[in-house]
């Protein structure tokens, strides 16, 4: 049994519901401040719902929401369907006690469960390498808009799912109506 156990035990993770929307929000803005909406990979989320079964909620053991991950629909140009990861945060005095991890193998293991084949994102390699995530899947994949190409990182949750994948990575997630639209940004 891994020494992070007793940590992992004081929270759960559940799917995310309705109601965990505002303080996942307030969440979401203490992690990356409001410019978190002009980032290139909002431009993949921006009107769409999260794809099924993949955002799950962080809870304490009194229900407060302390993290958040959530997976999107994509297109990742010639590789075909995939997944776009983001954001993921964790409450800043909850930080280093593995809620972060065990979200991440939560919902790798959904995707991949769910048939998934290849999950991209964006975000700082060294903490997404642990999870397998590698520069290797993306080089000749071209997001809509600016990135730090390190920071441009893919997994393959099936072998070889994103062999020689090239091209442009297109949302491709069902369209939100307005009012999930603001819940889902
Ligand atoms: C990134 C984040 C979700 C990790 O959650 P967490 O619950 O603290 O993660 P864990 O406890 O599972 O892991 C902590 C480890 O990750 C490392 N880590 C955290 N953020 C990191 C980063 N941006 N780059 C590299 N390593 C990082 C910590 O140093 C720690 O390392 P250690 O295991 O060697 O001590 C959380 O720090 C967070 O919400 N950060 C702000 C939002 C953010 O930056 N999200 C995405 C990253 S691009």
């Amino acid at each position: 049994m891994s020494s992070s156990m007793p940590s992992a035990m004081s929270f759960m993770i559940r799917p995310e519901t309705a109601a965990d929307v505002p303080a996942r929000e307030r969440l979401l803005d203490q992690a990356f401040g409001k410019r978190r909406h002009a980032k290139t990979s909002a431009r993949l989320r921006d009107g769409r719902l999260p794809a099924e079964g993949l955002a799950f909620t962080a809870v304490s053991p009194s229900g407060r929401v302390i993290g958040s991950v959530r997976l999107w629909n994509i297109i990742a140009g010639s590789a075909g369907p995939s997944l776009l990861l983001g954001p993921i945060a964790v409450d800043g005095r909850r930080r280093g006690k593995g809620i972060g991890a065990a979200l991440m193998e939560h919902a790798l293991n959904s995707a991949r469960v769910l048939g998934h084949d290849s999950v991209l994102l964006v975000g700082d390699a060294p903490y997404y390498e642990r999870f397998g995530f590698s520069r290797a899947f993306t080089r000749s994949l071209h997001l809509p808009g600016p990135v730090e190409a390190e920071r441009f990182l893919g997994l393959e949750l099936t072998p070889h799912a994103l062999d020689g994948a090239e091209g442009l990575v297109a949302a491709s997630g069902v369209l939100a109506s307005g009012a999930e639209s603001r819940k889902a940004a």
